[in-house]
């Protein structure tokens, strides 16, 4: 083989074995208890599950009545060969096992036309292909609770999806552990992301600070009309302009308390950047938020 094609299909296994790692039953409970009165009556898809070994699975076949599904849908994926989809109509029945054409891929047209019948989508779908993944749920309009990479956010793909309210976090704070193939645990920058409202997103962040012209905590951008607030708890709450703010602040973000202006800093040109980079005294800051107070 030659030594380019060699490198290739070592970087695609090593991306799919990094896909590997699997959501555990208290994770899952723990975020998707926040929505349950958004599963009633739904058919909920699991499109990157295993239902055999599936933690999702598990939790919807438990919950089913709790949640008043309508039906519950797992599809399984394999790399090279056909495989099945399993299907739940009510708490304690068996589930109907039917044969796939197709591989399970998310994107193979068998899956696209259950993803069409499916009103919620739930899953940790492999990381490698999220911006595809995304892209797929937003075309077909779907609701969605996801686990993700926290970085995702920084994705332009992601971030316009973010800063015109299509997409935002979930409840339950970042960093989580998976499952691996191994049986060991594995720690990941993981996070929740939905289109499904949740409480924590109508929540108003305790706002203390005052920047009373304070320039020295919140300095002005050399190349960018807006101050640095380096810290998302130091936000002040008697500032009208622009400000630039860690990402970690999406996981405090409140739509009614705050508008999502942009980003600047180390995210590609894409109409969302404000500036490509940001100085502070010559100092390159990366990676920032624009947001401003909604009075
Ligand atoms: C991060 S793992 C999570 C598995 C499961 N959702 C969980 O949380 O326990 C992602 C899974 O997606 C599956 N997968 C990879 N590529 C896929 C594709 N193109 N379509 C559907 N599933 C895929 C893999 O088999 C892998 O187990």
């Amino acid at each position: 083989m030659p030594r380019k094609s060699k490198n290739r299909n070592l970087h695609r296994a090593k991306k799919e074995q990094n896909d590997e790692h699997y959501t555990r039953l208290t994770d899952i409970e723990r975020e998707l208890h926040h929505y349950r009165d958004h599963f009633r009556d739904q058919v909920v898809f699991l499109n990157c599950d295993d239902p055999e070994t599936s933690h999702f699975w598990l939790y919807f076949k438990l919950k089913f009545e709790f949640l008043g599904l309508k039906k519950l849908i797992a599809t399984h994926y394999d790399r090279e060969r056909p495989t099945y989809k399993l299907e739940l109509f009510g708490y304690g029945e068996e589930p109907v096992r039917t044969s796939l054409t197709q591989n399970g891929d998310f994107r193979s047209p068998e899956c696209v036309e259950i993803l069409k019948e499916a009103d919620v989508v739930v899953t940790n779908p492999p990381f490698s292909l999220a911006r595809e993944y995304v892209a797929q749920l937003v075309e077909h309009d779907k609701k969605f609770v996801i686990v993700g990479g926290f970085n995702w956010i920084t994705y332009k793909e992601i971030f316009k999806l973010i800063k015109d309210n299509r997409l935002w976090l979930g409840v339950s704070p970042r960093n989580m552990s998976f499952m691996q193939p191994d049986g060991t645990e594995k720690q990941v920058n993981a996070c929740w992301f939905t289109n499904l409202e949740h409480k924590r997103r109508k929540e108003e962040l305790l706002l203390w600070r005052e920047y009373a012209g304070n320039e020295e905590m919140y300095p002005r951008y050399d190349n960018y009309d807006a101050i640095e607030v380096s810290k998302v708890r130091d936000i002040p709450k008697d500032y009208a302009g622009v400000m630039g703010v860690p990402i970690t602040f999406l996981e405090k973000y409140n739509p009614r308390q705050f508008s999502v202006e942009g980003n600047i800093g180390s995210y590609a040109p894409d109409g969302y950047s404000l500036a490509n980079a940001v100085y502070l005294k010559k100092r390159k800051v990366f990676k920032r938020i624009v947001i401003r107070r909604i009075p």
